[in-house]
């Protein structure tokens, strides 16, 4: 057995876990953006610490401050946090709760974009972002043990997040109901399905907290049952 230092259900353990929304820039003062405000990634942390893992938390723009209690690596960009999970691994685990942005700008303008005179509208041409959790996923040799992957629906749940888990290799994709009936879109809680190879298992309406905290124990057993 390894040898541990900390203590708890995650001794020993090294975890990364990515957070918050990517920023990809327009012009130097716009940009896109996907809705997330980081809470359920800090969260994850806090748990995964608290279960006494070695923890690296990848953090896209978010108004919590950074924290004290783990290592917190802050970036902009998808390529940027891309990196920032490539620099951090190997891990035993990674959990990518971030939200990421598909898209960036084919080409960043280095001056800000004006409006024309004649009232001509710019015209944004995209370019497609890496998806770290699938680059992670198919990785010969940084891949980890166990991959955990968010996914955020409207519609179709289940079946959009079976097939986000085989598209990006992932082992668990942790699925979210946030059409707008649910009201649950940047809030303090969420109503998770866990979907697996082994089939889906339904989650009643949690905390983030709570959803941290019964993740990381769910990790923390079946890491221990496969040593
Ligand atoms: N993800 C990622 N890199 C991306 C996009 C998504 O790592 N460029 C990860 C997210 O962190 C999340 C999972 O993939 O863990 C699912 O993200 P989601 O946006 O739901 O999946 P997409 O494949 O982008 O599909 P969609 O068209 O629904 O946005
Ligand atoms: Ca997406």
């Amino acid at each position: 057995r390894r040898t541990r230092g900390a203590q708890g259900p995650l001794a020993g353990r090294k975890v990364v876990i990515t957070a918050g929304p990517t920023h990809e820039p327009i012009d130097p003062v716009r940009y896109i953006a996907n809705r997330s405000s980081g809470k359920q990634g800090y969260a994850l942390a806090a748990a995964a610490v608290a279960a006494g893992a070695q923890v690296t938390l990848i953090s896209g723009p978010v108004s919590i401050a950074d924290p004290d209690w783990v290592d917190v690596v802050k970036v902009e960009s998808a390529r940027e946090m891309l990196a920032a999970v490539e620099a951090a691994l190997p891990a035993d685990v990674a959990i990518m709760a971030a939200a990421v942005a598909d898209w960036r700008m084919a080409e960043e303008g280095r001056q800000k974009i004006k409006k024309e005179a004649s009232g001509a509208l710019p015209v944004l041409k995209f370019a497609e972002n890496p998806d770290i959790l699938a680059t992670i996923g198919h990785h010969d040799s940084l891949r980890p043990q166990l991959l955990v992957g968010f996914a955020a629906e409207t519609q179709n749940l289940v079946t959009n997040a079976q097939g986000k888990l085989q598209r990006k290799n992932a082992d668990w994709i942790v699925a979210n109901d946030v059409s707008p009936q649910t009201g649950i879109m940047g809030g303090d809680s969420n109503t998770i399905r866990l979907v697996s190879a082994d089939g889906v298992e339904d989650w009643p309406q949690l905390s983030k907290v709570d959803v941290a905290e019964r993740l990381i124990s769910r990790i923390a057993a079946t890491l221990n049952s496969e040593d």
